[in-house]
């Protein structure tokens, strides 16, 4: 059974509430339940968190076994030097998923400390660049 871990950055537990004209009006526990019926067969873990640190301990402990992480580390992506390092050290591959077009939108949006780690990013697609995300690294 393939095992991929899902990581959250900062205010994405008010997903649903949250500016939903930007990122939607469903919130990730929801989204994470629908995921999981349609992949029976993958073992999937969710885990958010607003702390820089605690993101970087979840890629650590998903980073050496397992089949990848799909991260959106939100606000972090753009400022975390400790995010990118975390990335840049681990062994599985990491697909970067925005739910904005962060391309789209505010210059400091352009600037990811990830991208250039990860095997690709997603950006713009809404909650489907999970669900694609994840079909990448089944495939891999
Ligand atoms: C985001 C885009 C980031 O710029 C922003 O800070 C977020 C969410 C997205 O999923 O579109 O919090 O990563």
């Amino acid at each position: 059974m393939k095992k991929i871990a899902i990581i959250n950055g900062p205010n994405l537990n008010l997903l649903g509430k949250r500016e939903p004209g930007i990122y939607g009006s469903t919130d990730f526990e929801t989204y994470f339940e629908s995921l999981k019926a349609l992949f029976p067969n993958v073992r999937l873990s969710y885990f958010q968190s607003n702390v820089e640190g605690e993101l970087v301990t979840a890629i650590q402990q998903a980073g050496f076994d397992g089949d990848g992480i799909v991260i959106n580390p939100a606000a972090y992506t753009h400022t975390s030097v400790a995010i990118g390092d975390a990335i840049a050290a681990i062994k599985v591959p990491v697909v970067e998923v925005h739910i904005s077009n962060v391309h789209a939108r505010e210059s400091f949006r352009q600037l990811s400390h990830v991208s250039a780690k990860a095997a690709g990013t997603i950006a713009g697609l809404g909650l489907q660049g999970y669900e694609l995300a994840i079909r990448y690294l089944i495939n891999r």
